[in-house]
């Protein structure tokens, strides 16, 4: 079993999916797994959408990730999406978010991404974060009214490939210091 650092350190972007299914009940396991995040107030301003239906993923593949969006025509292949959308928060999360200048709408919803991504990795799924695709066609497949807005897709697969570039993290003085700014 791995350890929570190990874990951690394991999971990287994954841009290349193999044609293998995802599980329904994993799939499910990364949902369970954002819904017992941490949110501001417990607001849980949250809607996750799990798009695991062959219709609605080939809609998907030929429209969200094409054109402008072609950087990310790679999502294409993957074998499952989770949509993420921030909804209204409680009135105190949204009053101290408003105070402190923080959204903590985006915050709450970038902690439920990191858990899914993460139980995604612990199940052996790779995944990729998205968040530069068609909104306006995914809104259209999904159902979604038009003010809704969807902050982030994950795009989930198996994959024999490992990430596509080296992780390079910035150096460790500049984004982390003791007792001090
Ligand atoms: C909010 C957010 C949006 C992202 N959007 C994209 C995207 O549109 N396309 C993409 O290929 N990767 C996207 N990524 C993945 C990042 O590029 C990736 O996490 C970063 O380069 C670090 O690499 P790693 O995930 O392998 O550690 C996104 C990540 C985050 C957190």
């Amino acid at each position: 079993m791995n350890t929570f650092k190990e874990l951690v350190k394991s999971r990287r972007s994954i841009r290349s999916y193999l044609g293998r299914r995802i599980d329904p009940e994993k799939l499910e396991l990364c949902a369970e797994a954002a819904l017992y995040s941490p949110s501001a107030c417990n607001s849980q301003p949250w809607k996750f959408i799990i798009v695991n239906d062959n219709s609605a993923k080939e809609k998907m593949r030929s429209s969200v990730f094409s054109g402008l969006y072609n950087m990310n025509s790679f999502a294409s292949n993957a074998a499952a999406y989770i949509v993420l959308i921030s909804k209204k928060t409680k009135l105190p999360a949204s009053i101290a978010g408003y105070l402190m200048r923080t959204d903590f709408r985006q915050i709450d919803l970038g902690i439920a991404c990191s858990n899914i991504v993460l139980q995604a990795e612990d199940l052996g799924i790779g995944s990729c974060i998205l968040g530069w695709f068609d909104q306006r066609a995914a809104r259209r497949i999904l159902n979604i009214p038009r003010l809704v807005n969807i902050d982030l897709i994950i795009a989930l697969g198996y994959t024999d490939q490992g990430p596509s570039s080296e992780r390079r993290l910035k150096d460790r003085d500049e984004t982390v210091s003791y007792d001090r700014y």
